[in-house]
């Protein structure tokens, strides 16, 4: 068992790392910013936060309506939630168990979900790149929205997601801080790998 533990504010890159590091080393990837997604969308149709997050199916987290931005700012609202939070735990925990490696990436992975997790990345970017690159993928989906919209959004998120007294969006002690905002992509996901090569063969030594 190996867990890869990577938090960060909205749009800092976080899933972009993920998915690219789950390709490289053959691990398994869980994006746990779906499971508030899929909760809050499901809020958003009358049910309540507690029965979504207790009643969500694997269908529930597909789709590209998730990533809408009301489904966004739902999603943060009910991550507030302790009770939600809670019913959430254990498959995430588990998930992050499983034979051959896994990164999850979210808020509270390396605080919370994974406080052992073998390595932890806090991801960053200034407000305005990140403003950026997510109004780039929304417009790109058809969305209409303005960059001033997309930044506001984000730091609405940020700002309720980190003062929030349970699982606020911080980084661990121990976190690696990586900031994106002049990195490529590219870049981004080598100084990850590079991090996760030299903590393995610190493991391999012991
Ligand atoms: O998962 P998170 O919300 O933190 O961010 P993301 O969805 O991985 O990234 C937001 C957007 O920024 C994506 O369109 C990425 O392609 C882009 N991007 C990036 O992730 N990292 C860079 N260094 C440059 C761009
Ligand atoms: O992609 P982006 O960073 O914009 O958002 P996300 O990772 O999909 O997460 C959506 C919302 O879910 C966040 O604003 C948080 O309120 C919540 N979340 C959380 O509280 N804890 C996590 N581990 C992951 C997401």
């Amino acid at each position: 068992m190996f867990t890869v533990a990577i938090d960060g504010p909205a749009a800092s890159g976080k899933g972009t790392i993920s998915r690219a590091i789950a390709a490289h080393f053959g691990f398994a990837h869980l994006d746990t910013g779906l499971l508030y997604r899929a909760t809050g969308r499901k809020t958003l149709d009358g049910t309540p936060a507690l029965e979504a997050a207790q009643t969500l199916t694997a269908e529930d987290l597909q789709g590209d309506a998730l990533r809408a931005p009301d489904v966004a700012q739902a999603a943060s609202k009910v991550a507030a939630m302790p009770d939600v939070r809670k019913a959430l735990v254990d498959f995430q925990r588990a998930f992050a168990a499983r034979a051959g490696g896994a990164v999850l990436d979210g808020r509270d992975i390396g605080t919370v979900i994974c406080p052992d997790a073998e390595v932890k990345l806090f991801v960053t970017a200034s407000d305005d790149v990140r403003a950026e690159r997510r109004w780039k993928e929304l417009t790109f989906k058809g969305h209409k929205v303005s960059i001033e919209e997309v930044l506001a959004d984000l730091r609405e998120r940020d700002r309720r997601d980190s003062t929030r007294a349970d699982a606020p969006m911080k980084a661990a002690d121990d976190a690696l801080q990586l900031d994106t905002t002049s990195l490529s992509i590219e870049e981004a996901v080598a100084s990850a790998v590079k991090r996760i090569e030299a903590r393995q063969a610190e493991l391999a030594k012991l």
